[in-house]
């Protein structure tokens, strides 16, 4: 069975089709590359899969279970994460007290458990701090725990967005250029990261990008949006080689 299953997925912004009827699967632990040219609809389908937005029509299942109409922190509690094409800060904070609060934000530990259940909160904080740590630790951030966002060059930025995350323990990761603005090196250890965390953890991942560089050593498979279409789906090899992609990226004369 797929771990996430996309049936005949629509957005429409007004007149506006973002995606159309698509229908994609992502198997469990792999690698799923979506590229597109800019406004193929990419981030609308990571926007659809992680709740920020509705579909206009269609179904997503995940883990069998229609998620369609699920809030961003029921799917969270589901195990989706996102990982944004912007960098998602709260600049003025810590790399470690920005984890803690992308944690609140995604479980929705509301005001009232605070009030009323104020050991287990307490108890819920010592484990979380264990844990926002070690997610610095483990996307190579631990020496900048105390650092202000905002202070963090861009790279590092990108870096804070996944530990973020992957502070929710998910099962699917949905990355949106995660290597955009980055240098080679940078790049590289992104990529190598990522593939860590399918290795190690068994994290399945959709990701959104457009340097080819890193898709063709990332991804496991291949799905090609044009204006809002699926155009093409296959091994990264055979996908690079389509005619129909690469007319979807140079144009047609
Ligand atoms: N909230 C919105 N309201 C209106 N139109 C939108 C909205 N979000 C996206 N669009 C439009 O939908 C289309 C798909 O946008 P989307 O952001 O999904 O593209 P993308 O493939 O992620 O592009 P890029 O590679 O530039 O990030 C574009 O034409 C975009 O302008
Ligand atoms: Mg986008």
């Amino acid at each position: 069975m797929p771990l996430v299953e996309i049936h005949r997925l629509s957005k429409f912004f007004g007149g506006l089709a973002a995606v159309t009827e698509l229908n994609l699967d992502v198997m469990q632990g792999e690698i799923l590359g979506l590229i597109g040219p800019n406004g193929a609809g990419k981030t609308t389908v990571l926007n659809m899969v992680g709740g920020t937005i509705f579909p206009s029509r269609g179904k997503i299942i995940f883990n069998g279970e229609d998620i369609t109409n699920f809030p961003p922190y029921r799917r969270a509690q589901r195990g989706i994460a996102r990982v944004f094409q912007e960098n998602l800060l709260f600049g003025n904070f810590t790399a470690l007290e920005n984890i803690r609060l992308g944690f609140h934000l995604h479980s929705r530990m509301g005001f009232a458990e605070k009030l009323f259940n104020r050991q287990s909160t307490r108890n819920k904080e010592k484990v979380w701090l264990g844990k926002a740590f070690q997610m610095l630790e483990y996307v190579g951030l631990v020496e900048h725990t105390a650092t202000a966002a905002i202070n963090l060059p861009h790279g590092k930025q990108r870096l804070l967005g996944l530990a973020i995350a992957l502070a929710t323990q998910p099962q699917l990761l949905l990355l949106d250029e995660p290597v955009s603005g980055m240098n080679a090196e940078e790049v590289e250890g992104m990529v190598a990261l990522i593939k860590m965390l399918r290795e190690k953890r068994g994290i399945t991942c959709v990701v959104v990008e457009h340097n080819m560089r890193a898709v063709m050593g990332l991804c496991d498979r291949i799905a090609v949006l044009n204006f809002g279409e699926k155009i093409a789906e296959g091994l990264p090899r055979t996908i690079v080689e389509s005619k129909a992609v690469v007319e979807a990226y140079l144009g047609t004369e």
